[in-house]
């Protein structure tokens, strides 16, 4: 049977990149959150996951505002990264695994989440960033690729409510299927950001804190805001918190121990995580 090791939470500000790119991880910048990973990697090299499941957001490199699926699931063979015009590397690509995809977005119907089904996808920043940070010297990714976009960019975008429930449908589909996987669930993005308007530059600690010290033990506090609310608290793009809360549902509903936690404020425009949840 597939087992869920556990789910990873990052951030995944494109700077980052950059950061990696030029050798700046011992900076004083950004020495402290790239201090949040060793931890990280340990426990991967410990859990030892073949396949990630990976909730994100696209941000413009695989679906625009003209067609805007509010979940989609990959069932590719592999998913490539492009440039998105950030100035970073174009990063490694991913190999899928389109039979664990289909069972899970046949499960997801089956439990009515109206999904969209991607053969192809392109996967950008909020999936390659985390990968570097968890893996950063990996001439291939050692794990194969379930990736599921959240629609956080265009409004209307699904409630933390719904988001929870989506990633409890996922759960419930990885815990259904037949093969002996080593599962590792991952959310990225957040945690409060804001990078357009009158409001940009805002964060919010008390927010975030307040999901940090929720997510695992009781998600669904964080089911008590409005996705309007969760803009209002943690910025306009600090909904990828959406992701978060997805991935936590994939967990399902046993005790957590959390691994790890780094929460580092600001990295560019964001308050920046990394967090490690496992079963108890
Ligand atoms: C930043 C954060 C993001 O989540 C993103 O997708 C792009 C940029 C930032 O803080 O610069
Ligand atoms: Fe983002």
């Amino acid at each position: 049977m597939a087992e869920i090791v556990g789910a990873y939470f990052t951030s995944h500000v494109p700077a980052i990149g950059g950061a990696i790119a030029r050798g700046d991880q011992h900076n004083e910048y950004w020495k402290p959150f790239f201090d949040g990973f060793p931890s990280v990697r340990r426990w991967l090299a410990e859990v030892k996951p073949d396949v990630a499941v990976v909730f994100s957001n696209d941000h413009g490199l695989n679906f625009f505002l003209d067609a805007m699926p509010t979940f989609a699931v990959g069932a590719a063979k592999s998913y490539a990264n492009e440039d998105e015009g950030w100035g970073l590397p174009v990063y490694k690509s991913f190999e899928g695994h389109p039979a664990l995809s289909w069972h899970v977005i046949e499960e997801l119907v089956g439990s009515e989440f109206d999904i969209t089904t991607c053969q192809k996808m392109l996967v950008d920043h909020a999936v390659s960033i985390p990968f570097e940070l968890a893996w950063p010297d990996a001439a291939e990714w050692p794990v194969k690729i379930v990736p599921i976009a959240i629609n956080t960019v265009q409004f209307p975008v699904p409630s933390p409510k719904r988001c929870l429930a989506l990633g409890r449908a996922v759960g419930r589909a990885l815990r259904s299927w037949q093969g002996n996987e080593r599962i590792v669930v991952i959310g990225t993005g957040g945690l409060s950001h804001q990078l357009e308007g009158e409001r940009a530059g805002f964060m919010n600690p008390d927010y975030d804190k307040f999901c940090l010290d929720h997510l695992a033990a009781d998600p669904d506090a964080l089911t008590q805001h409005s996705v309007e609310e969760v803009a209002q608290l943690a910025g306009t793009q600090g909904i990828e918190i959406l992701n978060w809360i997805a991935a936590r549902g994939a967990l399902g509903d046993v005790p957590l121990a959390e691994v790890t936690r780094n929460y580092h404020i600001p990295i560019s425009n964001t308050a920046a995580c990394t967090l490690v949840l496992e079963p108890a």
